[in-house]
């Protein structure tokens, strides 16, 4: 019947044409509803990553993390148990070395320990004399541990105290079979006053981890403000429960305090969580505020 408007080539061409166009719709179709969206929320991962402690394959936090230590004041130190090694000096260099030193300079100090690799400049090679910047004499190299060296990994070690830098000086030249030269009597005369005329403060060291730990409860999550809904102030002043919940978590003190509370808020406008409303608030409606947010069980 339809032959009787159409042709039946032109009824080919017709329905071939609506093929086409089916395809493309839908092409369409599959680009607006599978591929946009998944490329949009591509980014939006479900889950924070857990927090893991920074590790280098040289393993410079973990195995030997600081010991925990309690802040310490040294008297000065007779200049003559320092300037010229002793055995117990020696030792207690020996000891520091390895513990701190020897990741990047290597046991033997040859300037190949497991940190190493990969660092410009390299760390210095103590059995040679050759390249030294600050120079091999002792009071050089106790410079050097005062101050690091300028644009290289070798920072300062002044958190050390002056006996135990002493102490690694002695050993640093311990490890180079040449002569580091006569130190200048002048240097010489103003190290042994250094040391005995003032003492000194090592303050509080805590390990790695337990600092780690600290900042992470520092970061803890806050319990999140339940819905404001059956509370119209709360309604009125909370526009992210979650946010506000945070902005509280980080103002000690403001359950006791309205000023405390307002204060707080009123710095991290907007977006802490709450509305712009409140920097309209008189006292009084600051305190029903702290009240109707105590009575969220948002405290600490
Ligand atoms: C992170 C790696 C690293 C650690 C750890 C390190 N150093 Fe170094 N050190 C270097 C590098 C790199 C250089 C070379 C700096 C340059 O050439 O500019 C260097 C250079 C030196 C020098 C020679 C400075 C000069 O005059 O050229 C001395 C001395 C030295 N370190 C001592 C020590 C001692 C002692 C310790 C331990 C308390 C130590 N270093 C820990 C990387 C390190």
């Amino acid at each position: 019947m339809i032959d009787r408007y159409v042709s039946h080539d032109e009824l080919q061409r017709l329905i071939s044409a609506l093929l086409v166009m089916l395809g493309f719709i839908g092409l369409a179709a599959l680009f607006g509803f599978i591929i946009v969206p998944g490329l949009r929320f591509q980014a939006h991962t479900a889950q924070d990553s857990p927090v893991i402690a920074v590790q280098g394959d040289a393993g410079w936090l973990d195995p030997t993390d600081y010991p925990r230590r309690a802040q310490q004041v040294i008297p000065p130190i007779d200049p003559k148990t320092v300037l010229t090694p002793n055995p117990e000096l020696m030792e207690r260099g020996r000891a520091l070395y390895a513990q701190t030193c020897a990741t990047c300079h290597g046991v033997e100090g040859k300037g190949d320990g497991p940190g190493a690799k990969g660092l410009t400049p390299v760390p210095r090679n103590f059995a040679v004399a050759a390249a030294w910047k600050n120079g091999t004499r002792l009071e050089a190299i106790y410079r050097t541990l005062e101050e690091g060296v300028k644009g290289s990994s070798m920072v300062s070690y002044n958190y050390l105290s002056k006996r135990d830098r002493m102490a690694l000086a002695h050993v640093v030249q311990s490890l180079g079979a040449f002569d580091h030269g006569a130190s200048d009597p002048k240097a010489m005369a103003a190290l042994e006053k250094l040391f005995a005329s003032a003492g000194e403060v090592i303050p509080n060291q805590v390990p790695v981890s337990l600092a780690v730990d600290r900042l992470l409860q520092e970061f803890r999550t806050v319990p999140e403000l339940q819905a404001a809904g059956n509370n119209p102030l709360l309604e009125e002043a909370v526009s992210n429960s979650a946010l506000a919940a945070q902005t509280l978590g980080g103002l000690p003190g403001w359950q006791s305090s309205e000023q405390t509370l307002a204060k707080g808020v009123l710095a991290g406008l907007p977006g802490n969580g709450f509305t712009p409303v409140v920097a309209t608030y008189s006292p009084a409606r600051w305190k029903e505020l702290r009240t109707a947010l105590m009575g969220q069980g948002a405290t600490r």
